[in-house]
């Protein structure tokens, strides 16, 4: 027998006044969003912030329904997306049928399989890449991280047509520009006609970009090479009406996932070596695994899937530091959510970083505890962990993730050990990604056997 339940009738948000968020936004604004979620325990929340008052999602039955369930209603539009746009144009970083064509072309791109096929081409220029890291003086681990990442990302996307002097320019473009949108990003109602601190290092780097990328489309369209690399394949794509993507949509989907493939992957990989510092017994743990499974030989395509506890290491970091930390939706027809009415127009936050943290989901949640990702996944809320994000959005590069940064870890924990130099504790930066917002450096002591 089923009892009728009366609608109940939707609620007021809870709010966050301005007088208080404005010193949190000031001093840390990441954390005291996540203290703010957790006191609400997953309920939404309405943050009285400039003219749009976005509202922060975090409960992951929420998150479920932004992110999948009703997805179109959440589009990746709106004023946090418009440094991005600026940036990306209209791409697979975007949303609406611009977004939707290039994931249909880039997908087969990024399959487990074929992704899995690069391996042994990924783990000699890694290992190149570790080979020019310098023992015993303080190194930037995020400039180092960025630099082999880079390197990897560059040979998988454009073979040997990239010189390593462009390829350097590329990098540092898009490190300028990503760190040029604070004030974007913290201010996303302020009209583009206005200017901000960081507009004309932006736009520099973004002409940067074009003037690397541009010149290596044309080169590939003339060469029409069947190579492996990802811009052969892109010149080789065809869209649903058969036509070849035009040059504008070659450069804005390159330049997307080129910079999501660089950045993330660098600013995930750089907050393992504080985490190693503070927790000796997963270091010592994860040296003696990495001893055990690779031996005398290197890192390589048959060992990769050996070193498990390494892998837990790896989603317990990302689940305490998501590089992905915002994913900002436009709500697009209004409707009721955890008992409160979302109005078509409104803006919405969604945080892994938040999500993450929550008490309900997550027990002793600030811990680092690598074992909570050892055989129990499906135990958990499928939406309560989603550093790669959830949905028809999920990030086209898990795959290449999981290959390039165990190659990178093992291959330099089998060279080295790391001591930190900057002491703790690191807050984080909530920018384009979740960087530190301290320099991380360390020194590496060559392993003696
Ligand atoms: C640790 C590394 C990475 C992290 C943490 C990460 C995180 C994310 C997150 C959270 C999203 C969802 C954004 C949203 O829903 O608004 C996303 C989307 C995406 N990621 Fe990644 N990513 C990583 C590496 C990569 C790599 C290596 C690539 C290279 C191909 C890549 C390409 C993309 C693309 C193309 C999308 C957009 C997918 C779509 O909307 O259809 N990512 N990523």
């Amino acid at each position: 027998m089923s009892v009728e339940t009366p609608a109940r009738p939707a609620r007021p948000p809870r709010n966050l006044p301005l007088r208080r968020l404005l010193p949190m936004v000031v001093k840390a604004p990441l954390e005291g969003l996540t203290d703010v979620a957790r006191a609400a325990r997953g309920e939404i929340v309405r943050l009285d912030v400039g003219p749009f008052r976005p509202y922060l999602l975090s409960h992951p039955d929420h998150l479920q329904h932004a992110l999948r369930a009703d997805w179109t209603s959440y589009l990746r539009k709106g004023m946090f997306w418009k440094p991005v746009e600026r940036l990306l144009g209209d791409s697979v970083i975007g949303d609406g049928p611009g977004w939707a064509a290039s994931r249909k072309v880039l997908q087969p791109l990024f399959t487990a399989r074929y992704v899995a096929s690069l391996t042994d081409d990924m783990a000699a220029t890694i290992d190149r890449g570790l080979d020019e890291l310098t023992p015993d003086v303080p190194i930037d681990a995020m400039e180092e991280m960025n630099r082999i990442v880079t390197r990897a990302v560059v040979s998988v996307f454009f073979g040997d047509r990239i010189s390593p002097r462009e390829a350097e320019v590329l990098g540092a473009a898009y490190t300028t520009a990503n760190t040029a949108l604070p004030f974007r990003i913290a201010l996303p109602f302020v009209p583009d006609r206005v200017p901000l601190p960081g507009d004309r290092r932006f736009m520099e780097a973004r002409q940067t970009i074009d003037d690397v990328i541009y010149p290596l489309i044309r080169q590939a369209r003339k060469e029409r090479s069947d190579g492996p690399d990802i811009i052969s394949a892109l010149v080789r794509a065809r869209d649903d009406e058969g036509r070849e993507l035009t040059e504008l949509n070659l450069r804005d989907d390159l330049a997307s996932i080129y910079g999501a493939a660089t950045e993330t992957a660098a600013v995930a990989l750089t907050w393992l070596w504080p985490i190693l510092h503070d927790h000796p017994d997963v270091a010592a743990r994860l040296y003696a695994e990495i001893d055990e499974v690779t031996g005398d030989g290197p890192v390589g395509a048959d060992t990769l899937p050996r070193l498990r506890y390494l892998d837990t290491v790896l989603r317990e970091t990302m689940r305490l530091y998501p590089a992905g930390w915002a994913m900002p939706r436009m709500v697009t027809r209004t409707h009721e959510i955890g008992g409160v009415t979302l109005k078509a127009g409104s803006q919405v936050l969604i945080s892994p970083y938040i999500t993450h943290r929550l008490d309900e989901f997550w027990p002793d949640p600030l811990t680092f505890d690598p074992t909570r990702f050892e055989g129990d996944r499906e135990k958990r809320h499928r939406y309560s962990y989603l550093p790669f994000g959830a949905g028809p959005h999920l990030c086209l590069g898990q795959h290449l993730f999981f290959i390039e940064a165990p190659l990178l870890i093992a291959g330099l924990l089998k060279r080295f050990r790391p001591e930190l130099v900057t002491e703790a504790p690191f807050p984080v930066q909530p920018a384009g990604t979740l960087r530190s917002r301290k320099k991380i450096e360390m020194i590496l002591r060559r392993v003696t056997t």
